[in-house]
């Protein structure tokens, strides 16, 4: 092979390698949007055993499945170890059935499940979110911010105007809330056990972070602050009031200040 790059070969094929993961890796995100859309990993864990790909199609539930296009979708899921393949370890004569199960990372898929990334993938591969990627580079030649380009409104705003799209966007926010909250929690329960009177969450969401927090320290009064769209779709929750503002005009006063920014 050519030695294009002037270094080993092996550096230059892995190089390569690199390049074409990233370039299909976009798929990745895309598989896993569609399993999440048909509930793939709820069926096959109310299955509670494991599932062969006519009883995923039974739980989908649609007169005009597309079998070859489900049975490709498993095989790449089942390929990026999303499933397992268990049909070698079941002893099922008569049957060629493939059989899949969950694993820890497809247990992250449940839409049904306390702890999830489902609603993070909907919200991160929603074409709302995707399409203004592809002025990135008009935004670094020319500036300006890539999502207004695309859809007239900076973001806060858009979510503001559309409520469909901010219901996605507050749920993908809350999912991850769940969980770094528990991590937050293990590493600084000292600190938490010491805070006294109330503890405001800044740009909080709809509550999810804050709530863990009063529920796990009862002794503290919680605030969501956040603005009024976002306030206005939070569920109540004991032990916390939800304050909607403009954090760069003045927020709620608490012993505690709060915020957690996620990139
Ligand atoms: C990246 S999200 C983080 C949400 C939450 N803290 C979490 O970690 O899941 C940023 C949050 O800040 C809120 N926000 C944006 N601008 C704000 C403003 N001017 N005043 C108050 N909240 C604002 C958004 O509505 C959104 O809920």
């Amino acid at each position: 092979m050519t030695n294009l790059n002037g270094g080993d070969n092996d550096a230059v094929l892995r190089g390569q390698a690199q390049i074409l993961q990233y370039i299909y890796g976009v798929l990745d995100g895309l598989a896993l949007r569609c399993c999440v859309e048909l509930g793939i990993a709820d069926i096959i864990n109310h299955h509670r055993s494991p599932t062969t790909l006519a009883e995923i199609i039974n739980g989908i539930n649609s007169p005009s499945i597309n079998v070859d296009g489900l049975e490709r979708l498993m095989r790449f899921l089942v390929r990026r170890k999303i499933f397992e393949d268990n049909s070698t370890r079941i002893k099922d004569e008569e049957k060629e059935n493939v059989y899949y199960s969950l694993n820890h990372c497809s247990k992250w898929l449940l839409r049904d499940a306390h702890m999830t990334l489902a609603p993070l993938i909907i919200m991160r591969t929603n074409p709302i979110i995707m399409t203004p990627a592809h002025l990135l580079s008009h935004s670094i030649k020319h500036g300006g911010s890539t999502f207004k380009m695309n859809h007239g409104e900076e973001f806060f705003d858009f979510c503001q105007l559309n409520s469909e799209f901010n219901k996605v966007f507050n749920e993908g926010m809350a999912c991850t809330a769940k969980i770094t909250t528990n991590a937050i929690m293990l590493s600084y329960k000292n600190e938490f056990d010491e805070l006294k009177g109330s503890i405001v969450d800044v740009g909080g969401g709809i509550g999810v972070l804050v709530a863990e927090i009063v529920k796990a320290y009862p002794h503290l009064k919680g605030i969501n602050f956040d603005l009024q769209h976002v306030i206005s779709t939070a569920p109540t929750y004991d032990g916390v009031t939800h304050i909607a503002g403009d954090m760069f005009k003045a927020i709620p006063c608490a012993e505690t200040i709060f915020m957690t920014v996620k990139l």
